[in-house]
This record gives structure tokens, sequence and C-alpha cells, in this order.
């Protein structure tokens, strides 16, 4: 082999492997986008109890898409703020989003019954449907969810005036209950309910 020739296949190996491992980053960087939210397994089965004392299951809701907020009906300031914030989404979908099921699940389940509940609910929407349960049944379902909550005891010492830290994310899941978007505290109904339409016009 001459030596021009030796450093034209040094230069063309080079250059190809580089390519190669352009295009090898290049390709997992995008397999590493698009993994970002449908592909996380989030949501699932779950037995609750509805505002009005009835046991129900995801199968209660097959065929409809849910938005699925995780908060209590003693909550200051978060969960009134962001119910309100998913009430005004649908208001702002109207006709395009009147099949989506608004969802409460409390994470409170020892002051949450359902007749409380019940009363909170409607201050907001509705179509808004307020679930409790057991404190496992909240546990199983939270886990599902990946949500987190934690009691905070009163500062006063009031065993009735604790308040519950917990993640406060809204989850849009399709009309077979798999997840397709969330939505994190701060989100304006509008790009809510743009981010909803997108997601559903899909
Ligand atoms: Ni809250």
């Amino acid at each position: 082999m001459k030596r021009t020739d030796l450093i034209i296949a040094t230069v063309v190996l080079v250059v190809a492997v580089i390519t190669g491992l352009t295009l090898w980053n290049l390709n997992s960087q995008t397999r590493h986008i698009a993994k970002s939210d449908a592909d996380i397994l989030i949501g699932g089965s779950f037995t609750l109890v509805n505002q009005d004392g009835k046991t129900v299951t995801e199968k209660d809701f097959k065929g409809k898409p849910m938005l699925v907020y995780f908060g209590y009906t003693f909550c200051p300031d978060v969960c009134p703020t962001e119910l309100q914030v998913m009430a005004s989404a649908l208001d702002q979908l109207g006709e395009a989003g009147s099949d989506i099921q608004p969802v409460l699940i409390s994470i409170d389940p020892d002051r949450d019954k359902p007749e409380v509940i019940k009363e909170y609910i409607g201050n907001f929407h509705e179509r808004l449907i307020g679930l409790t349960g057991s404190p496992e049944q909240i546990a199983a379902v939270a886990k599902l969810y990946r949500v987190y909550y934690s009691k905070v005891a009163d500062k006063g010492g009031d065993a009735n005036s604790y308040t519950m830290d917990h993640s406060s994310i809204v989850y849009l899941m399709d009309k077979n209950g798999n997840f397709i978007k969330h939505f994190n505290y701060g989100t304006s109904p509008e790009n809510m309910a743009k981010g909803i339409k997108e997601a559903l016009d899909r």
C-alpha cells in the first residue's frame, strides 16, 4: 500500500467512525425524547369509593378520558387552586372536552369521607367526581400514579388540624385508562386546555 493510500484509508475510517457515533448519539437522544411521557407507566386498576359511598373501579371510567388529580378537601391553597385550573381548562375546551371526566382522588382518607368530598367537589365543576377509600386503597392508587403524600402534624398539637404534604400533578388518561400526559402545578388553564386538546386530537 502506498503512503497516500494509507492516509486516505485512515481518513475514510475516521470519518466513518465519527459519522457512526454521531448518528448513534442522535438516535439515542431521539429515543430518550420519545420516552418522555406516554411510555412512563402511570395508572392501572383501582378500587375506591365515590362521593355517594359507592364502590368504583377503573372499569367504571372506560370509554372516557380522565383528568385525575390527587388532593384533599382540607388543603388550604394548592388543591383548590389546581381544581380551579382544571375546571377552567374544561370550560375553555367546551364541547371538545365534554367527554372528559375530571376526578379528585383524596390522599386524606381519614378525614375525606364520601359526604365530605361530595360537598367539596360542588365548589369546582359540575362534572367533577370525588373518590376516597380505605387508607390501603388510597395508598395503592397513589403508588400506581406515583403520587407522594404524607401527614404533617399541626404545630398547635390539634390532632384534627394536620395538613397533608403531597405532589400536585394533573394526569390526563385516555379512554382506555392509559396515561397520556401530565400537567405540573402552575400550568395555566389556557395551556392545560391546549395540551389536552392536542393530546386527544392525536
Ligand atoms: Ni393540597
